[in-house]
């Protein structure tokens, strides 16, 4: 479609995700019905007002029986292109709200005025992402202040990031090159300065790039995790009756000492990092400490790393017998 590509080249920003195209031609469709119906009503207006106006000062108006077929017509005709626009805006959430299962995951910080972003490596960097090109990047993001919001236009992706909780978006670049990274969320004095770039790379140029920077040591996220669950002495308490044991805890259901169910998921280890007393595993005393301000939300992210890396090592329930 010769025109509709051009339409998106003029009017929209550089189409450089699976998802871009997807989302132009719904928005595409959503902007041609409205200018359609615009357009048919706002002439219907023009030319009854004109054909059935008042014509003379004693004139009266017919009586005029309603024709049910008409009313019938424009109440389905309208339902049905409302449906479809229901139908294809859902079907492109529900793919827009789910990562693949094997998609990279990078970790986002966002803090007045700038984006931090840990690599699955280790690798850090500030208001730039470098991706390979072709993979799956799913990021994992939370808030050190206020709300941010963490928008890529060439990719047609947004999310916001929120203080005192993981907020997921992923993503498939599909063109090397560089691309705009804006904070889409007002966030104080410097909001409009809160960019950076996406640098969309050829696999073996990531990977080059990856390892070409001497400067830092490219220590993995697992394994500056395992360091603090040292550090921090987590070990102490989680491997005797204090605490419950923190081996296969990820993704497992946990019941808690009010009887609710939860699922042992990012948000819900990075809240027991951070305000233990909340959801208090049954069996167990609210003993833990808080480490709000002791460990910063990249740190929490390691941690976080290391301890699925437990799950892993340890299929759940190898030594449960619990009912
Ligand atoms: Cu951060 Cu606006």
């Amino acid at each position: 479609m010769m025109s509709m590509s051009f339409l998106a080249n003029f009017f929209a920003p550089p189409t450089a995700s699976t998802f871009a195209g997807q989302v132009d031609r719904l928005y595409f469709f959503l902007v041609a019905v409205s200018v359609f119906f615009v357009t048919l009503i706002f002439w219907l207006v023009v030319f009854f007002a004109a054909k059935y106006r008042r014509k003379s000062e004693d004139e009266k108006a017919a009586l005029v029986h309603p024709d049910y077929r008409l009313e019938i017509a424009w109440t389905v005709i309208p339902f049905i292109i409302s449906m479809v626009m229901f139908v294809w805006g859902a079907n492109l959430f529900y793919v827009y709200a789910r990562p693949p299962a094997q998609a990279m995951e990078f970790f986002v910080v966002g803090k007045q005025w700038m984006w931090k972003i840990q690599h699955p490596g280790g690798r850090r960097e500030i208001n730039q992402l470098h991706v390979p090109v072709g993979q799956a990047i799913k990021l994992t993001m939370t808030s050190e202040d206020v709300i941010h919001s963490f928008y890529i236009p060439a990719f047609r992706v947004k999310m916001d990031v929120v203080p005192g909780r993981y907020t997921q978006l992923w993503f498939q670049p599909t063109k090397p090159g560089t691309y705009h990274l804006f904070c889409a969320e007002y966030c104080g004095t410097s909001h409009s300065g809160m960019i950076g770039n996406v640098v969309v790379m050829e696999p073996a140029r990531y990977e080059a790039w990856l390892t070409g920077d001497t400067l830092e040591t490219n220590e993995s996220l697992v394994s500056k995790g395992e360091k603090l669950y040292n550090q921090f002495n987590c070990n102490s308490c989680h491997s005797d009756e204090r605490g419950p044991s923190l081996k296969g805890i990820y993704g497992r259901t946990v019941e808690l000492v009010d009887g609710r169910r939860v699922t042992a998921d990012e948000n819900y280890l990075r809240e027991s990092i951070m305000n233990p007393s909340a959801k208090v595993v049954k069996g167990y005393q609210p003993l833990m400490p808080t480490y709000a301000g002791q460990m910063n939300e990249e740190q929490a992210m390691q941690l976080m790393a290391y301890i699925k890396t437990l799950a892993a090592e340890q299929p759940a329930a190898t030594k449960e017998s619990a009912p």
